[in-house]
């Protein structure tokens, strides 16, 4: 009779999985073994499998480069690590090593961008994309940095105010994106969001602030869905309505040409995890080439700013009970 805990687990579990499996009784994570671990360091204890965050980073690529081709898209794919989901030194060196972008979200995170353009680890092509609420300290880093030359910072005007605030502090033209603000899902009762523009409200912004403003130039849609990207009805729709602006608003600006899907791929958080991801990118990636041959539009190229997704499968906290 199968009775035992192990048994259990055995018919619950496919196990080995990618990440885990047994050396005789000792768990190793990727070949990691970490009883060895605990007996050298102690416990509690965390720790940092860097490996899984090139790897991460590379399966994302792929899988955009894949959808790409598969649809014949236009447009290009860039990666940017969102700095908010770790800031520690040792994983943003191992990020850089992919080639990839930077997002931020707060005036801190901008020092840290300094900090990696002095050392030579971003150039002055590298995007960074800013987020996030623009409080004076980050309006004020914002523009240190693109008047000193980062001329691919996309500051993202999450409301009104910032388009003004920024105007005055940089001195030349510079990038602007605009973030959608997307609609709760219906099962919330109040709409909390605060972050964002909405949609009925962006092109008449535009028209009226960012049209024939000679100082600004548009350059991206960003849209990103706090409940991440999930094969739901409630997804899709949102996604098509952010392409309904995109759409209105490529008509009338050309040089509008990204769209930032934002952050939002799970991470493996349990033995039983199910998510093709491949399927997401390749659905995401058709949408938007349908709805811009539909519209006789230019396909943008397409932004993500994974954050967990990067660097939530490299560590792991051992426990002593
Ligand atoms: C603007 C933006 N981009 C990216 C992220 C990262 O999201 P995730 O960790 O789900 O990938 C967040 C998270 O809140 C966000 O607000």
């Amino acid at each position: 009779m199968n009775v035992r805990f192990r048994d259990l687990i055995e018919q619950t579990y496919e196990f080995p999985t990618e990440e885990f499996s047994l050396d005789q009784s000792d768990l190793l994570f990727h070949g990691l073994n970490l009883t060895e671990l605990v007996a050298r360091y102690g416990s509690p204890l965390k720790f940092t499998y860097l490996p899984k965050i090139s790897d991460n980073i590379g399966r994302a690529k792929d899988w955009f480069a894949s959808a790409m081709e598969k649809y014949n898209y236009k447009g290009k794919y860039f990666y940017c690590y969102c700095t908010k989901s770790s800031h520690f030194r040792y994983v943003l060196d191992e990020a850089l090593k992919n080639d990839i972008h930077i997002e931020t979200s707060s005036a801190f995170d901008i020092k840290i961008v300094e900090q990696l353009k002095q050392e030579g680890m971003i150039d002055k092509h590298t995007y960074v994309i800013c987020n996030g609420f623009k409080r004076d300290a980050y309006i004020e880093n914002i523009a240190n940095l693109i008047n000193g030359g980062q001329h691919n910072c996309i500051p993202i005007l999450d409301n009104f105010e910032e388009l003004g605030l920024l105007s005055n502090s940089i001195k030349n033209r510079f990038k602007v994106g605009i973030r959608i603000a997307s609609e709760e899902e219906p099962k919330f009762e109040f709409y909390t969001s605060r972050l964002g523009i909405g949609y009925q409200n962006i092109v008449p912004f535009f028209d009226k602030h960012l049209k024939d403003n000679p100082k600004v130039e548009l350059k991206m849609l960003h849209f990103f869905i706090n409940t991440g990207i999930r094969d739901t009805a409630y997804y899709w729709n949102e996604l098509l309505k952010c392409l309904k602006v995109y759409v209105s608003l490529k008509k009338r600006c050309p040089s509008l040409d990204s769209l930032n899907i934002g952050g939002g791929f799970p991470t493996k958080n349990s033995l039983s995890f199910e998510y093709d991801y491949q399927y997401m990118v390749d659905e995401i990636v058709n949408q938007i080439n349908l709805a811009c041959e539909e519209a006789g539009v230019e396909v943008p190229n397409i932004f993500t700013e994974f954050g967990s997704f990067t660097v939530g499968e490299s560590g792991g906290a051992i426990y002593k009970v």
